[in-house]
């Protein structure tokens, strides 16, 4: 039976610790639950916000309509072969949880992705990526509940255009679907992605040369844990900027005035880490109030105690006017920001 609570505190929902009140809240916990949602929104003409792990979510004070709290759990092996498993996680899954039981199994393919916050639902949605692999790499289909009609519906990986931190979900189909399921299509040879920097550098220092799964998550936790704040401690949401992508000419530009600028090549265009810009901005480490910028990855916004979200977009402000005006640049956010 699904329980719809009034004005209940969504705070402790949120990796980013806002305060912040839904006006209407339930849990779902099963499939059956999500319909009965459906059914209860339409009848009180109120819309659908789903919640998953909270980790991509700047929430505002007050959040109109019935937020969901997704905590539909379980994982499967679909369909296996000699080379590859099909693994699926329901969507309230800890995504956390799900690399570990794919680490466990010796299935290659999101070990890199491991120790992201948040749920396997949310996995497509900003097609998470990270240390040189993106979701999207190895993803099959998913399978979701149309917010209106309540139907399902399987999306394959074309069907959810993804890109470099988006997808359908962010753009024409946002808020339209409940993402219930994810399937990976996980190689069970050794297919390792050791590429990134930093990754070959702490392997390097640790004389390893042939890693193993369990080797690659350690190093992916040291790796994490150095630069990345652990929202437990310190409340964020990672990344709250894409790196922005620009054009070779204005990127050559950039390149007198700035020679020491950092880039990497995307596609046709440049992408130049939003960290390098905020950093040489001079933000990283400031704090306005309980509202920050990260000491070691310039990147991440973080709260110190009682910050709103109003506080942090006067942050987020400040930062975009001066990379703009520095860099020319215009900084586009990553997390969702829901007020
Ligand atoms: N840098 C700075 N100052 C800083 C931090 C970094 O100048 O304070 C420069 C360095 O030159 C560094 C470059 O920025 O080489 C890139 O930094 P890093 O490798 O830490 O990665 P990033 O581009 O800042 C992205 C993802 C992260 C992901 C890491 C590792 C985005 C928006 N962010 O960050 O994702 O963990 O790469 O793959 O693409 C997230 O999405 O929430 C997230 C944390």
């Amino acid at each position: 039976m699904l329980a719809i609570e009034h004005n209940v505190d969504l705070q402790r929902y949120n990796t980013f610790k806002m305060a912040s009140k839904a006006e209407f809240f339930a849990v779902v916990r099963e499939k059956e639950d999500v319909l009965a949602a459906i059914k209860w929104a339409k009848e009180h003409a109120q819309p659908i916000f789903v919640l998953g792990g909270g980790a991509n979510v700047l929430l505002g004070k007050k959040i109109k309509g019935l937020v969901l709290k997704n905590e539909i759990k379980g994982t499967g092996v679909l369909a296996e072969d000699k080379d590859s498993v099909l693994f699926s996680g329901l969507s309230g899954e800890s995504w956390i949880r799900f690399v570990h039981l794919a680490v466990e199994a010796g299935w290659y393919g999101i070990e890199n992705l491991f120790l992201i916050p948040g749920t396997v639902g949310a996995s497509p949605v900003q097609n998470i990526g990270a240390y040189g692999v993106e979701l999207k790499d190895c993803f099959d289909h998913l399978v979701a509940i149309n917010l209106e009609t309540g139907k399902e519906k399987t999306f394959s990986a074309k069907d959810c255009r993804f890109a470099y931190r988006d997808s359908i979900f962010k753009n024409k189909l946002r808020g339209k679907y409940f993402i219930y399921s994810v399937a990976l299509r996980l190689k069970k040879k050794a297919e390792l992605k050791l590429g990134y920097g930093d990754i070959g550098k702490c392997l390097l220092e640790k004389g390893i040369k042939k890693p193993n799964l369990k080797q690659v998550i350690a190093i992916i936790q040291e790796i994490r844990n150095s630069k990345l704040p652990i929202p437990a401690v310190l409340p964020n949401v990672g990344s709250f900027y894409k790196n922005p992508e620009i054009g070779k000419k204005e990127f050559a530009r950039l390149l007198k005035e700035f020679p020491d600028i950092r880039s990497f090549p995307a596609g046709k265009k440049i992408k130049i880490p939003a960290a390098w810009l905020i950093d040489q901005a001079g933000f990283k480490g400031k704090r306005f109030g309980d509202a920050g910028v990260y000491e070691k990855q310039a990147l991440i916004l973080v709260n110190h105690g009682q910050a709103t979200a109003r506080d942090i977009l006067a942050l987020d402000a400040k930062i975009k006017k001066a990379v703009l005006k520095k860099f020319g640049i215009k900084l586009e956010e990553e997390v969702n920001i829901i007020l």
